[in-house]
């Protein structure tokens, strides 16, 4: 049976008060729609974990730095409720965008340091997004545990600092990137790839491998990383913004792994921005 839908607060805060009364956790999987095997395995991870389970869906317009980025991003609600009916998961919550940000809606929560690189400079003003609708969701749901995808690592970090400096009493659990067969990350925006581009995309994450298998062989990782641009570039990919190793705690740059990190990469390939990150 595909899940109850809740497009209010009231509604929503109606169900998880009787929850919370009866003790139980809650547990909340935030997503923008679209969902993919990705989603499904952190929802999975939620029904293992928590008692009653939340999955929302909300195209966050804060969080898009370009209008067209925006517009062309996939709404696929009927599809997503569809997928999710044998979760047996409690809410499928998708507000209405005046319940995320009523008429006046003034604040911003900012996370700084994590979002001074890669993304926080490709995409300006997007974690503030990101981390003004967390925050809400975080406080609407009354969860106790939320799960969020290792894919966008950076993402996991920024709203692990955000719960915490704000003392939102959750539980952020970072969970494995799911790939398809080829390799290729899930992603929503996969959706936008043409044939033709869908092919080429795996390379990312294949050159990716490539590199962390030179870097543990004792290989110097500028000349891997030079090589791996110019590969990705030969082979369609316009645009490098970032391939480099970043430690996991504080996302600080390291020219090699000397403490716990991750190989972080941005490129774009026929119009769509694709990032992903492996550990190293
Ligand atoms: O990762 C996403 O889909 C979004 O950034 C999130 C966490 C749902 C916030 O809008």
């Amino acid at each position: 049976m595909t899940p109850p839908i809740l497009r209010t607060l009231p509604a929503l805060r109606a169900a998880t008060s009787d929850w919370q009364k009866a003790g139980e956790t809650i547990g909340v999987v935030p997503t923008m729609g679209a969902l993919h095997d990705g989603h499904l395995s952190l929802v999975k991870l939620a029904k293992e974990h928590c008692d009653r389970v939340i999955v929302t869906i909300f195209v966050n317009p804060k969080q898009f730095n370009n209008p067209d980025d925006l517009k062309n991003y996939p709404r696929t609600e009927e599809d997503d409720a569809r997928k999710l009916a044998r979760f047996g998961i409690d809410v499928l919550y998708v507000p209405e965008p005046d319940q995320i940000y009523p008429q006046g809606f003034s604040t911003t929560v900012s996370v700084s340091g994590l979002t001074d690189v890669m993304d926080g400079v490709m995409r300006p003003g997007h974690f503030d997004g990101v981390a003004t609708v967390v925050s809400k969701l975080f406080l609407q749901t009354s969860a106790s545990d939320a799960f969020f995808g290792e894919k966008d690592f950076q993402q996991l970090q920024v709203v692990r600092r955000m719960a915490r400096d704000l003392d939102i009493p959750i539980t952020v659990h970072g969970c494995p990137t799911i790939r398809e067969i080829d390799g290729l990350a899930m992603s929503s925006r996969n959706l936008l790839l043409s044939d033709r581009a869908r092919v080429n995309a795996p390379m990312l994450f294949e050159e990716m491998e490539g590199i962390a298998a030179g870097v543990g062989s004792g290989q110097d990782f500028a000349q891997l990383q030079e090589q791996a641009v110019q590969r990705l570039q030969n082979a369609g990919f316009t645009k490098v913004e970032y391939l480099e190793i970043r430690a996991n705690d504080d996302l600080s740059l390291l020219s090699t792994p000397t403490r716990p990190a991750r190989l972080f990469a941005s490129a774009w390939l026929a119009g769509v921005r694709m990032i992903d990150n492996i550990a190293i």
